[in-house]
């Protein structure tokens, strides 16, 4: 049995093909909003049921509940803010509307309006990030790129935002039947925004001893300065997977979301996500979804002690680093060794060696994985 969606219903809310054809010819009859690509991302997981049970963009209740209890106002988890926002200086429309959601020339939702409020965007950073410091990457986004008001409801998907992988891209309906046809009774899901090393590889293959499939779920969408780029990381995850992976056991697909950094509220997020792709487990590692130090590197797991309730197992992980003297990938719970002996997977030593054009030792990075990375003119965002 793969996992129930989130809620216990899987969403779906896709307009007919008619429905379609009018909203297109008579678009310049609806009010519109402007969106980011964020919220092109966040309609899409809406409409195909990533976001299962939202069927919409928050209402100010439901806001409220999130930042507050980290639960929808009906008691269902939920940690991160699905919001739209608008600085509403025009604003050419009120509640009981229906307004297409905008990104570039794509109509990629329309909004039934139910709400449309302000908010406080102090209490939301201090509350989703844990700080107002606009060195964070999330926190700058809430006070440097949202708007002054919240415009909530419903909303059916019209038209994706342009997506150049789709044929990476499996929606939770299609995973839930592939995971169901390799008799699947146990999916691990794993989050990432990066690209593979040995670490992310170890965790990965610890965690599938114990489960029949792993679902590797790579983010594609806008990252900070210093990430790789969403290309880079699909070429990156195609070779791991042609080379070290048994065939039946992994699922490699994306989704698109953008990250917002928020450490331990994401990492409940990122679960809740994989749960609606049909994951029964969901790998939690070292400061999961962390930027900078703003979170403890163990943060991210001790949040799941709140929701006895998620409906998907998290398997934590201690950091896996290289020790010489065990001549493998270890952790702090199996290798009695020093700091001397152990090498860490470090970010910043992985980006300076690529950077540099350095060769990259084979315990760090998987030598298929290392020759995609070095032969990217510019693999960084
Ligand atoms: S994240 O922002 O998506 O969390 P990343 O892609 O680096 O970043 O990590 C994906 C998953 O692997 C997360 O669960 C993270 O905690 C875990 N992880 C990354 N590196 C290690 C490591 N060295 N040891 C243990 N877990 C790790």
């Amino acid at each position: 049995m793969v996992s129930k969606p989130h809620g216990g219903r899987l969403i779906y809310r896709v307009v007919s093909d008619n429905r379609r054809e009018n909203i297109l010819s008579s678009m310049e009859e609806y009010p519109w909003v402007k969106v980011g690509v964020r919220e092109a991302y966040d309609a899409e997981n809406i409409g195909f049921g990533v976001y299962s049970p939202l069927d919409g963009f928050m209402v100010s209740d439901d806001l409220d509940h999130v930042l507050s209890d980290m639960r929808l106002s009906n008691d269902i988890p939920w940690t991160i803010p699905i919001v739209v926002s608008l600085d509403g200086r025009d604003l050419s429309f009120g509640v009981g509307d229906e307004v297409l959601l905008i990104y570039g020339e794509t109509p990629v939702a329309v909004m039934q309006v139910e709400d449309i409020y302000k908010y406080d965007k102090d209490y939301y950073a201090e509350r989703v990030f844990g700080t107002r410091d606009l060195a964070h990457p999330g926190v700058y986004n809430v006070y440097r790129e949202m708007g002054d008001l919240l415009v909530g409801g419903r909303i059916e998907l019209v038209n994706p935002a342009p997506n150049p992988y789709e044929k990476y891209y499996l929606r939770p309906i299609e995973t839930r039947v592939l995971f169901r046809e390799r008799g699947w009774k146990t999916v691990v899901g794993f989050q990432t925004r990066n690209a593979p090393h040995m670490g992310h590889e170890y965790v990965q293959k610890t965690a599938l001893s114990f489960v029949d499939g792993i679902f590797i779920n790579p983010v594609i969408g806008r990252k900070k300065k210093g990430d790789f780029r969403d290309e880079v990381i699909l070429k990156a995850y195609t070779e791991l997977v042609r080379h070290y992976y048994p065939r039946d056991s992994a699922v490699l697909s994306i989704v698109r979301y953008e990250m917002r950094y928020a450490g331990p509220r994401e990492a409940i997020h990122h679960a809740i996500m994989r749960k609606n792709f049909g994951c029964t487990h969901f790998i939690v590692g070292r400061d999961h979804a962390g930027v900078g130090n703003f979170y403890g590197p163990y943060d991210a797991q001790e949040i799941f002690k709140e929701f006895p309730d998620l409906g998907i197992t998290p398997i934590f992980f201690r950091e896996f680093f290289y020790c010489r003297r065990c001549g493998g990938i270890v952790h702090e719970k199996i290798c009695p060794h020093d700091e001397g002996d152990r090498v860490r997977f470090s970010g910043t030593y992985v980006r300076n060696a690529i950077r540099n054009r350095e060769a990259i030792p084979p315990y760090i990075i998987r030598p298929e994985v290392a020759r995609v990375l070095l032969s990217e003119p510019e693999p960084f965002v």
